[in-house]
């Protein structure tokens, strides 16, 4: 069996070919980075018009690097939520097109369970039950995840995502956008223990994040309180690298330590870790000696795996066998649902 999956929910444009088997045939991402990086974030109609242009283009490029026809394929799947509502509708047009045009079947992914189930292609094995925990530009949440498109939310953030403050981080250091790379880079000639940071919420019970207090403090201990015009301040090298490192470290003492209560509170032993800032080497680390440490089994995604790609879409292979296919009438559904058992 192929199927066809198509992901635009945020910035990243792109399309696999998979196989039933998790097979990858043929996979396209164009990154929107270049885009967005003047402006240090994604801005959400610069997004949608990419997607138009790109979309076709990137759909050819998977069928043809996957040597796969329309007529090859068994089904469309798409990522219909959560996201950007109009980077959202670009990838559910043109697979409904497809699928008007072909015959062939709809399937609705979501992109949070298919940030989790990168762990799942990627491990060749059975992950589930697991806690998941997804952490991207938009995403901080942990879930309790029963089977692949069985998930129930037990925190997430109250403010910005991790990977917002990297962003935002980077801009205030004067680091290219993406802001996580550049910060992980600065970071590894920076001492994590140069400049004491909050860490909201990490001696509680609640599994929620929160990282707003953190870019505040790190904002205020560039360029004191106020509106600072960050372009006025200067910064020695080894000032970025401190402050990129201390930075980090706030935010990976919360991720891991979050992770590890939800851990404990569930009763569960299997943790997987999906989302762009996934790729951060700290965070992989820091997550690799405490699974050690409490013999917990660890996913993490791969690297390639980590930000916005189509193979994770490969989760529809899950909805497929289950025969829950879509209508044309499907919608895009930007918000995150509190139990995303379904794509929407
Ligand atoms: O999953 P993703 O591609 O998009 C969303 O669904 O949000 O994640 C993008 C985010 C960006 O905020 C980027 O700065 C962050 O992932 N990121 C990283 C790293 N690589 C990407 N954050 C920390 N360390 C990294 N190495
Ligand atoms: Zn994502």
């Amino acid at each position: 069996m192929r199927i066809l999956t198509i992901e635009t929910t945020c910035d990243e444009t792109a399309a696999a070919v998979v196989t039933d088997r998790l097979e990858v045939l043929g996979a396209v991402v164009a990154s929107q980075d270049d885009l967005h990086r003047r402006f240090g974030g994604v801005v959400p109609e610069i997004a949608s018009r990419a997607h138009v242009e790109r979309i076709l283009p990137v759909i050819d490029e998977a069928l043809r690097r996957a040597d796969t026809r329309l007529a090859d394929l068994d089904a469309v799947a798409v990522a219909n939520t959560p996201g950007l509502a109009g980077s959202l509708l670009v990838g559910l047009a043109a697979a409904k097109a497809l699928c008007v045009a072909t015959g062939l079947p709809l399937v609705a992914v979501n992109h949070l369970q298919a940030h989790i189930y990168a762990c799942r292609i990627a491990a060749g094995q059975e992950v589930f039950p697991c806690i998941g925990l997804i952490v991207s530009g938009g995403h901080t949440s942990l879930y309790r995840c029963q089977g692949p498109t069985d998930f129930e939310l037990l925190g997430a953030t109250i403010d910005d995502a991790a990977g917002e403050a990297f962003d935002k981080v980077a801009n205030m250091l004067g680091l290219p956008y993406p802001g996580g790379p550049s910060i992980q880079r600065a970071a590894e000639k920076g001492n994590p223990q140069a400049y004491r940071f909050p860490r909201a919420f990490l001696h509680e019970d609640r599994l929620d994040f929160s990282f707003s207090g953190l870019k505040t403090a790190v904002r205020y201990t560039i360029a004191g309180p106020g509106r600072p015009d960050f372009a006025q301040v200067r910064l020695s090298e080894q000032q970025v690298a401190d402050l990129a490192a201390s930075f980090q470290e706030a935010v990976v003492d919360c991720l891991v330590g979050k992770s590890m209560q939800a851990l404990e509170q569930s009763g569960m032993s299997t943790l997987c870790v999906g989302g762009g800032v996934a790729a951060n080497a700290r965070l992989r680390q820091r997550l690799d000696d405490e699974a050690r440490r409490r013999s917990i089994r660890l996913f993490v995604a791969p690297m390639r795996l980590c930000t916005d790609n189509a193979v994770m879409g490969a989760i529809a292979v899950e909805r497929v066998k289950a025969g829950r296919f879509e209508s044309l009438d499907l919608e895009v559904f930007p918000g995150v649902v509190r139990k995303p058992t379904g794509a929407g």
